[in-house]
């Protein structure tokens, strides 16, 4: 008799654990919550087959997609007036069929853009009409599938006497071509959400004061602005999340939405201890915090499903790493632990 309470403490444990390792997925809180939550999809999606873990894993964990690379200039319209769309119409066809939502990364940017477009020798007429026919082409062409664009990328470099990075797009046309992208963009797809997207304004400085005085001029003109992407290419340590929230309530007091667009939290390549792993977990945990109390940011999107094919190694010549939540084997680390469980609180305390 004695020996019965302890077979129901063992039977409770085994049940315990095996909740655990049947314990859901992000998406299913994230559906639950109605909140938009993904990832950038990686080049060797492409390369996949259907049921290769990396896609299995991606409908499974996340209700949301924006390609990493093939909805850039230089893989969309490589050749001047060829447009290649198979990459992105495939995802696209991906995600529909799983009921994923997308967002469409970029339109204009100073990188990623192929040669003949990036050329600030052409005559402004020139290059304003081929800036034009690009984003009127491509937003067409995924009219409605796409909920949010980031119509123009890091246009901002608060070194600049004028906060404006001189790209061929700005010294050829001015900052008019950013009010110009988005009216092009609004008219070819009214329902998407137009995004203006940076790095490094993610809190109060120098940057995001620059972001801020812009974006709210074009509010001011009424350009047809929804949003500002914040790309949280975080560097373990060196965030101020009470900053990057102060941020986020400015924004939200100019009428315009946030997004969190690219994130992810780097560790150096030899510090990648258990510690920093923790460290890890807490802040992401802190953004995901900020994205679950602030209804106004609409979209909470990771830099890649896993550290496999991160580009932070690569960028940043092998120095850092294992930035996302799920490691080069898959599987998932703290920080997913971290981001997981105040999902499921949260939709437990709704
Ligand atoms: C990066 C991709 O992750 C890399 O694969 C590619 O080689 C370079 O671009 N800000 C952006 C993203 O807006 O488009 C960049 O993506 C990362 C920085």
């Amino acid at each position: 008799m004695k020996k019965f309470p302890f077979v129901i403490f063992i039977l409770q444990i085994s049940f315990s654990a095996l909740t655990l390792a049947g314990q859901g997925t992000i998406r299913q809180s994230a559906d639950k919550l109605g909140k938009n939550i993904g990832v950038a999809v990686s080049n060797q999606f492409f390369r996949f087959s259907d049921d290769h873990q990396y896609k299995t894993l991606l409908k499974s964990e996340f209700n949301t997609v924006v390609a990493e690379n093939v909805m850039k200039p230089v893989s969309i319209e490589p050749v001047r007036g060829q447009f290649l769309f198979d990459k992105p119409d495939s995802l696209i066809a991906f995600a529909a069929a799983n009921g994923m939502k997308v967002r469409g990364h970029c339109l204009v940017w100073h990188k990623q853009i192929p040669r003949w477009m990036n050329n600030d020798q052409l005559s402004s007429g020139e290059l304003f009409a081929i800036l034009k026919e690009y984003i009127t082409t491509v937003v067409t062409h995924f009219k409605g599938r796409i909920f949010a664009w980031d119509v123009v990328n890091e246009a901002i470099d608060e070194k600049e006497a004028d906060s404006f990075r001189k790209s061929a797009w700005m010294k050829v046309l001015g900052p008019s071509f950013i009010d110009s992208a988005f009216v092009w963009a609004h008219r070819a797809d009214p329902t998407a959400l137009l995004i203006y997207n940076d790095y490094g304004a993610e809190d109060i400085g120098a940057k995001s004061n620059a972001v801020f005085t812009l974006v709210k001029a074009m509010k001011a003109r009424n350009i047809p602005i929804s949003g500002v992407g914040l790309q949280c290419h975080f560097q373990l340590g060196k965030t101020n999340f009470d900053g990057m929230k102060q941020n986020m309530e400015r924004i939200a007091r100019l009428g315009l939405q946030t997004q969190i667009t690219e994130l992810d939290i780097s560790l150096p390549s030899d510090q990648l201890t258990n510690e920093n792993y923790e460290k890890q977990a807490r802040e992401y945990e802190q953004v995901m915090s900020l994205f679950l109390k602030d209804n106004n940011c609409t979209a909470f999107m990771l830099w890649g499903l896993t550290d496999k094919f991160s580009w932070i190694p690569g960028f940043s010549l092998n120095k850092r790493g294992s930035a996302l939540v799920f490691s080069e084997d898959y599987s998932r680390k703290p920080a997913y632990n971290s981001v997981f469980n105040l999902l499921n609180k949260s939709v437990r305390n709704k």
